[in-house]
């Protein structure tokens, strides 16, 4: 493991390894699942990739736990099998192990009509937004759903395709954005003074006020953040800007090609991604996407579900009020 003292963990799996996890998979996982995979029902085939996650190399698998428990901030691991761009079925297998590793899939009803498998591509209405169908712009670094209560704890990111060059997906650990901010900047960013706008992939407009970005203990801190951020007074601003440029200086570069895999805490690092040229054809960029929560149960609570299969899609009808 290569464990870098930013916690953020990268693996990756040799060519060997990779062509004995390729005949496993598709032996124990893809050809005992009915039919194609389901971005809306994902329950048969994720749960068929957590029981035979050993595929992963023991490694991984610490490195997953590790982030799981609170010991890394993200893991990244490349080389694993990639496969044909038409279903992409390994994709699914390693997102799926890696998914149920680290907890439950989940969705909301208002991002992407509540499917639990995000299906991240450029699209041309949304080239200059700030939401995950942009290319033409940079995205700058946020945290998913920040606008909401129900945040996911983690999110796992899959690469299909890429364009090369691969555009970098930044990763910034909340700690390190920290350390380089001025002292005044983490003050201002305490205060529930803040308001947080949904983004647009999400179909209803939402807005929240008296959001405190970061949060948690001195040690411990945590951060929600978008774009579209808005503070009322110059001291606020200034600290938002000064925060920006100051996580933007210690971010880490991904570059999620076919069969690379990032997967980070959602309270722990911002993520945002260079631009890129789209193609708007079969060969541009395609990423799996999930929302993790590690604990379910949280949704069932609130809103009286049962976990029964078709209730993971219920889940997903229910979280957006
Ligand atoms: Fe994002």
């Amino acid at each position: 493991m290569t464990a870098s003292p930013s916690g953020v963990l990268t693996e990756s799996v040799s060519v060997s390894e990779a062509a004995e996890m390729a005949r496993r998979a598709r032996e124990q996982v893809v050809g005992r699942v009915s039919g194609h995979p389901d971005r809306r029902d994902t329950d048969e085939y994720f749960r068929l990739a957590a029981l035979n996650d050993t595929l992963l190399p023991e490694r991984v698998r610490d490195a997953l736990d590790r982030l799981r428990d609170g010991a890394a901030d993200a893991v990244v691991v490349h080389g694993l099998p990639a496969d044909g761009p038409a279903v992409p079925v390994l994709g699914w297998t390693w997102l799926g192990m890696v998914t149920r590793r680290l907890g439950h899939e989940y969705g909301y009803r208002a991002e992407k009509d509540g499917d639990l498998v995000h299906d991240v591509r450029p699209r041309p209405e949304g080239a200059a937004t700030q939401s995950n169908a942009s290319s033409a712009v940079d995205l700058s670094l946020h945290t998913e759903v920040a606008f909401h209560d129900i945040r996911p704890d983690f999110v796992v990111l899959y690469g299909v395709r890429s364009p090369e060059p691969r555009p970098a997906t930044r990763l910034v650990r909340i700690a390190d954005a920290i350390r380089e901010c001025r002292p005044e900047t983490v003050r201002e960013l305490r205060e529930q003074r803040f308001r947080i706008a949904a983004p647009e992939s999400f179909s209803q407009a939402r807005i929240v006020d008296d959001v405190a970005p970061i949060g948690g203990s001195y040690d411990w801190p945590t951060i929600r953040w978008h774009s579209s951020i808005v503070a009322e007074n110059t001291h606020r601003r200034a600290a938002v800007t000064d925060f920006l440029e100051s996580a933007e200086s210690v971010a880490h570069q991904v570059r999620l090609g076919p069969g690379s895999l990032v997967a980070f805490s959602n309270s722990r690092c911002l993520h945002g991604r260079d631009s890129f040229a789209a193609r708007y054809d079969a060969r541009d960029r395609w990423l799996l996407r999930t929302y993790v929560l590690r604990d379910v149960t949280r949704l069932m609570s609130r809103y009286g579900l049962e976990p029964d299969s078709a209730g993971i899609r219920t889940l997903a009808e229910a979280v957006a009020s």
